[in-house]
């Protein structure tokens, strides 16, 4: 009998003690934001992800504005995207890494609810291989880009008349969540924003805005193409860790990350497994995920230790096979 009373009190008692004492202590508070009839800027938005973001926006009731550099290729998601929803979005053309562009193109669109910084590029090389052109245009256009998106935004988010929650969020990547072979400048950058998204979460929460940082897998878009015609072997075995998702899988999981004003956004199962190993200071809006990441860090952690070995391991023996 007392050791069926202690098995309830560990089994039962002490995790929802513990859980509600996570309701009580985990900030910022969990918040809803809205978007139909809202404004959001999607940034990239005329291929990939971002256009599959727009897509799923306006066919929830967003006002969509979608941001890229080529006229052409804007014009073509504009009318997908009517075509498809039968609503018309509308287009702004700039550069992400001009700031004054940038700061033009936010002025034109007026009022913004949800800032969506997705625009990004990526090459897969070994560092002492990649050329300082694509270098830079990696630190410009995913980190640089981003900043000077924040910065011409964030006076009028702060100012907007209605002080609804609005949310800023940022297309990291699992790749800067765990350095990844062949992604060392494409990670730096996208760890980057994780630093840029925890700061300004705290210098932001006083004005009811929420920011997200949103970490996909390898997903088939353009882009991925392109990098895999030159990307090292051993780039492709590591990304293997993580299934491949479609952009329309990626967006649904990135704008209901959003909605519901979550810090960390993972939109697989190997990218919930990141998240909780990930966690460190992070903040966590949901006391039931903070539960799971405190009684699952040291498991997990071991789990990553395993695939560091074989990572390793694959290293060793490439290098072995060169040699
Ligand atoms: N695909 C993946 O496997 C994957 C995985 C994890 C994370 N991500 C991230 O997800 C985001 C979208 O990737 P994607 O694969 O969907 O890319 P994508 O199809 O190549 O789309 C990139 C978008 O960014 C725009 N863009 C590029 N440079 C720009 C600049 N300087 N100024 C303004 N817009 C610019 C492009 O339009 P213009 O060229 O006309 O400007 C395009 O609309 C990126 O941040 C990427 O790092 C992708």
């Amino acid at each position: 009998m007392a050791y069926f009373h202690l098995s309830f009190l560990a089994l039962f008692v002490l995790p929802i003690f513990f859980i509600l004492f996570l309701k009580l202590i985990v900030r910022p508070h969990p918040i809803k934001i809205p978007i139909k009839s809202r404004h959001v800027l999607i940034t990239g938005g005329s291929s990939g992800i971002g256009l599959a973001l727009a897509r799923q926006a306006a066919a929830e009731g967003a006002r969509v504005t979608i941001l890229a550099r080529d006229l052409n290729k804007l014009e073509e998601a504009k009318n997908s995207i009517q075509l498809s929803t039968g609503v018309e979005v509308d287009i702004v053309s700039a550069d992400v890494c001009d700031f004054e562009a940038v700061k033009e193109a936010v002025k034109s669109v007026g009022p913004i609810d949800v800032l969506v910084c997705n625009q990004g590029v990526f090459v897969a090389q070994e560092i002492v291989n990649q050329e300082m052109k694509d270098i830079r245009s990696m630190i410009n256009v995913n980190f640089i880009g981003t900043v000077n998106l924040v910065k011409a935004a964030l006076p009028g988010m702060k100012n907007r008349s209605d002080r609804k929650p609005v949310s800023i969020a940022f297309m990291s990547s699992q790749a800067g969540q765990v350095g990844i072979y062949g992604y060392a400048v494409y990670s730096a950058t996208k760890f980057g924003l994780r630093g840029l998204a925890e700061a300004l979460q705290q210098e932001v929460i006083a004005d009811n805005i929420y920011v997200s940082l949103i970490f996909p897998p390898e997903t088939d878009t353009q882009s991925l193409a392109k990098a895999k015609r030159m990307m090292p072997r051993l780039t492709s075995i590591m990304a293997a860790t993580s299934s491949t998702m479609q952009a329309d899988e990626v967006a649904k999981k990135a704008l209901n990350g959003i909605k519901s004003g979550s810090f960390f956004v993972f939109c697989n199962l190997e990218g919930f497994f990141l998240s909780i190993v990930t966690a460190g200071f992070s903040p966590q809006r949901s006391y039931l995920m903070a539960f799971v990441e405190v009684i699952f860090s040291g498991v997990a952690r071991i789990a990553a230790l395993w695939v560091q070995r074989t990572w390793y391991g694959s290293i060793e023996k490439s290098h072995a096979q060169y040699k």
